[in-house]
């Protein structure tokens, strides 16, 4: 039940209770009053007519008797009455025919309760029995009551019960009029409370909401007014501490955000430690192996070049043709041999620059004739309209895209399709324009996991590889100031980009 209805329901049976109380009191007190009122007139009446009549009484003057009885009985509230002589015969009767008969109960109760009694029926009306005694006091005192004979007369209560009936129909309107107004006070009086108690739950339910902006619009002066303003108050000191929390929760973000960032260069700076301490070793080690085998290997070149001036055109070799296939094998596996110190070489040694203005699209075209394309690998170009000339050591740049496009073809067993692109990339952030070669090929592609290490040197996944070729290509594009970036779909291909600067007088 609402606040309003219970406040009005209070409110109701209180002035209904208060009502009913008062009514009833004062009911019975009127009562009461005009009850006396009425027993007053009735002892005066009698005690008047017994005065004047007594007389007439004692001497039977009948004439006189009645005639004071008629003035008795024109009384309004008489309705009735009689006067019995010392025998008890009616001397006088309202009712005619009851004169003459013999009423001694009425001389008996007379003279039982001599100062007079009211006989209450219970009907409307009210009978006074009172003695008619001589006058003389003394002979009254001597226990001779000289009673003369006794008087009742009846009184009407129904003035009395109409008043009473009136005065009833007025405290039920007074009543009726009372709790309607306590209703319609209350009601109201519970209105002006609830309204505000209502937007206090409203508001009260928005901030459990989340809603820290809600306040109350509450202004009295009373304790809902305080209570208001003890809400508002609540609810900005919990916007503020949301804001500080909210405040100190970013900061802490942004603290953990830069730690991340330090942790990652730490690690990051902890692998370079750890990877340029490796290549230190694997350099001396590749630069100690390249230098020892240079030289026999060298004199087993020349040995077997020897060998083949020596026997190619004698009938041995005409009789054995196997002779010069071997003689050829052994030359192929040297040259093979070679090149993977001149790898040791190049990856041990500090790399040197010797640039110079190179045009990158005549470098490229130099590639197609020193590369070895098998008949299932289709070499396709998409060459920049116009390229600058760019201030790069072209022998290293070349080596650069060999082992670039090598790794491609050699990624395609099955054949496939190897496309060359060249693109000028604009100054982005303070870099200079960049020459970007790019390698995309539909081969086997790269796995994820091996990503991180393709650069690493010995990292290979071929059986007759060195894993030379990247990090050394890395190590070349790097000092040109550029870098080498790798993209893969593994099963679909991948692209390797060398990105450079133009260098010398063209901003690099
Ligand atoms: N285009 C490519 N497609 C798929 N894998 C590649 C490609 N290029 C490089 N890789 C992977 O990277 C590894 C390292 O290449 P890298 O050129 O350094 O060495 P390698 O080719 O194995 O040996 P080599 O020293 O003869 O070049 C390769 O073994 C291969 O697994
Ligand atoms: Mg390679």
């Amino acid at each position: 039940m609402k606040l309003k209805f219970k406040l009005a329901a209070g409110a109701i049976t209180l002035a209904g209770a208060g009502v009913l109380a008062i009514s009833l009191f004062s009911y019975f007190l009127i009562q009461r009053a005009r009850d006396n009122e009425l027993k007053t007139k009735g002892v005066v009446l009698c005690q008047q007519f017994i005065h004047h009549q007594a007389d007439a009484i004692q001497r039977r003057d009948e004439t006189k008797l009645l005639k004071g009885f008629l003035d008795l009985m024109n009384d309004r509230d008489v309705i009735s009455g009689e006067v019995v002589d010392n025998d008890g015969k009616v001397i006088a009767h309202s009712d005619i025919n009851l004169a003459g008969q013999n009423h001694k109960k009425i001389l008996d109760l007379a003279l039982q309760f001599p100062d007079g009694i009211f006989h209450d029926s219970g009907e409307q009306v009210l009978d006074l029995i009172s003695l008619a005694k001589s006058q003389n006091p003394e002979a009254f005192m001597l226990g001779s009551p000289n009673a003369m004979g006794a008087v009742r007369i009846g009184l009407s209560k129904k003035s009395n019960i109409y008043f009473m009936r009136n005065i009833r129909h007025g405290m039920i309107a007074l009543a009726a009029i009372v709790i309607i107004g306590a209703f319609i006070l209350s009601f109201s009086f519970a209105v002006l409370i609830s309204r505000p108690m209502a937007a206090l739950t409203a508001a009260i339910e928005e901030i459990a909401g989340g809603n820290l902006d809600s306040r109350v619009d509450i202004h009295s002066s009373d304790e809902i007014g305080q209570v208001g303003k003890a809400f508002n108050k609540m609810a900005n000191e919990l916007r503020l501490t949301q804001r500080q929390l909210l405040q100190a929760n970013a900061e802490l973000e942004s603290r953990l955000k830069e730690l991340a960032k330090t942790n990652v260069a730490l690690e990051e700076t902890q692998d370079k430690v750890v990877r340029s301490e490796r290549l230190a070793a694997i350099g001396q080690l590749a630069s100690g192996v390249g230098h020892e085998l240079r030289n026999p290997l060298a004199a087993i070149r020349n040995a077997v070049y020897y060998i083949r001036e020596a026997v190619q055109d004698t009938p041995t070799a005409k009789a054995d043709p196997t002779l010069m296939e071997i003689l050829g094998l052994a030359e192929n596996e040297i040259k093979n041999s070679n090149n993977i110190i001149s790898d040791l070489l190049d990856f041990s040694r500090v790399v040197k620059l010797a640039p110079y203005p190179t045009d990158v699209h005549e470098l490229l075209g130099e590639l197609q004739t020193v590369l070895d394309i098998p008949a299932n690998v289709v070499l396709s170009k998409q060459f920049a309209g116009q390229l600058p000339q760019a201030t790069i050591d072209p022998q290293r740049m070349r080596q650069v895209f060999l082992n670039l496009a090598t790794n491609a073809i050699q990624a395609m067993p099955k054949g496939g399709q190897l496309s060359i692109s060249t693109r000028l990339d604009p100054p982005v952030n303070g870099y200079p324009s960049q020459i970007v070669v790019a390698f995309k090929d539909t081969g086997e592609g790269i796995r994820p996991e091996n990503m991180k290490k393709l650069f690493e040197p010995l990292f290979t996944t071929k059986a007759k590889g060195t894993g030379l070729g990247l990090a050394i290509s890395q190590g070349f594009v790097q000092a040109h100031g550029g870098k080498i970036t790798v993209e893969s779909q593994p099963g679909k291909g991948c692209c390797f980009e060398v990105h450079f600067p133009l260098g010398g007088d063209n901003g690099g």
